[in-house]
């Protein structure tokens, strides 16, 4: 079974070319993380849990959830990241999760993907011909990953060093607190009232009012309302008014036609 949360579908891209291989079916997170429902999920075949990297780690609220999710039948986790390069101490994290809900650690795999994150300055998104670049070489790596998990291999890939972990965990809650402040997000006039970006949120941090969105204090920055609102009416301080909006399918149709823009 793969599950998987993805905001701008990155991870949901990698997790549906994974399923496709491996014979599996998806489930996505999002709707189960919003109501909190931990009714089990149960499967023959391995977990693969699918998620993109925020801020060096599995976002939080995806780890929290997952780790009181009943997961039945089959004993093996695999563990997928989806980044804009540096997936931190997401794997160590994924082992030690497998650890606590008495599961078999099946190594993870990396995808790097297109940056997504267009309010910081810091890792701003990248050059938009570089996205295609990138979807198509993590394409290319799915089946080697497909068949690893399809064979019931163990992924071995480079271990997260101490030197990492030990500047990387004190990183996350710091760079979280300060800088994941929802405040900064406003609908501009375009907003049609569809109410899509409150039923995408993860934390249910937006609520409709006079069918304008208002956004609450409790937010993860996934990018989801911004990337996914159908009329790009949401911005984010000054920042997002003076560069694209990444989303996974603006770039790729399918695999014949990976330029296709919508
Ligand atoms: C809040 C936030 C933090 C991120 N932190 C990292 C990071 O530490 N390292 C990295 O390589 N990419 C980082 N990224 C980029 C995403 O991991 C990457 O674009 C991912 O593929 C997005 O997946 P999605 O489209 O399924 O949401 C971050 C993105 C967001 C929104
Ligand atoms: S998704 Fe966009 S158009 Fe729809 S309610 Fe939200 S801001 Fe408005
Ligand atoms: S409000 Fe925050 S957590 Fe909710 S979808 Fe937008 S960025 Fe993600």
């Amino acid at each position: 079974m793969i599950l998987y949360f993805s905001a701008t579908g990155n991870t949901k891209f990698i997790a549906e070319e994974i399923a496709k291989r491996v014979d599996d079916e998806t489930v996505d997170l999002l709707n189960r993380i919003k109501e909190q429902d931990y009714s089990e999920i149960y499967s023959e075949k391995p977990f693969v849990v699918c998620s993109p990297v925020h801020v060096c780690e599995m976002p939080r609220f995806l780890a929290k959830y997952l780790l009181k999710l009943p997961l039945t039948g089959n004993p093996n986790i695999y563990f997928v990241f989806t980044s804009g390069g540096y997936a931190g101490v997401a794997a160590a994290l994924g082992r030690k999760m497998a650890k606590k809900k008495g599961m078999v650690y099946m190594g993870r795999a990396e995808f790097t993907m297109p940056r997504n994150y267009p309010v910081s300055r810091r890792y701003p998104l990248l050059p938009e011909d570089k996205n295609i670049e990138r979807i198509r070489k993590a394409y290319s790596h799915v089946p080697e990953v497909a068949e690893n998990i399809k064979n019931g291999v163990r992924i071995k890939v480079r271990r997260v060093t101490y030197f990492e972990k030990i500047i990387t965990y004190p990183f996350n809650p710091i760079w979280v607190k300060y800088m994941h402040s929802a405040k900064p997000f406003y609908s501009t006039d375009r907003c049609i009232g569809c109410g899509k970006c409150v039923r995408l949120c993860p934390l249910n941090n937006i609520r409709l009012e006079d069918r304008r969105p208002k956004w609450e204090e409790s937010c993860a920055h996934c990018m989801a309302c911004l990337a996914n609102c159908p009329v790009e009416a949401i911005e984010y301080g000054k920042i997002t008014t003076k560069t694209y909006k990444y989303r996974f399918d603006k770039y790729w149709k399918d695999e014949k036609s990976p330029e296709c823009r919508n």
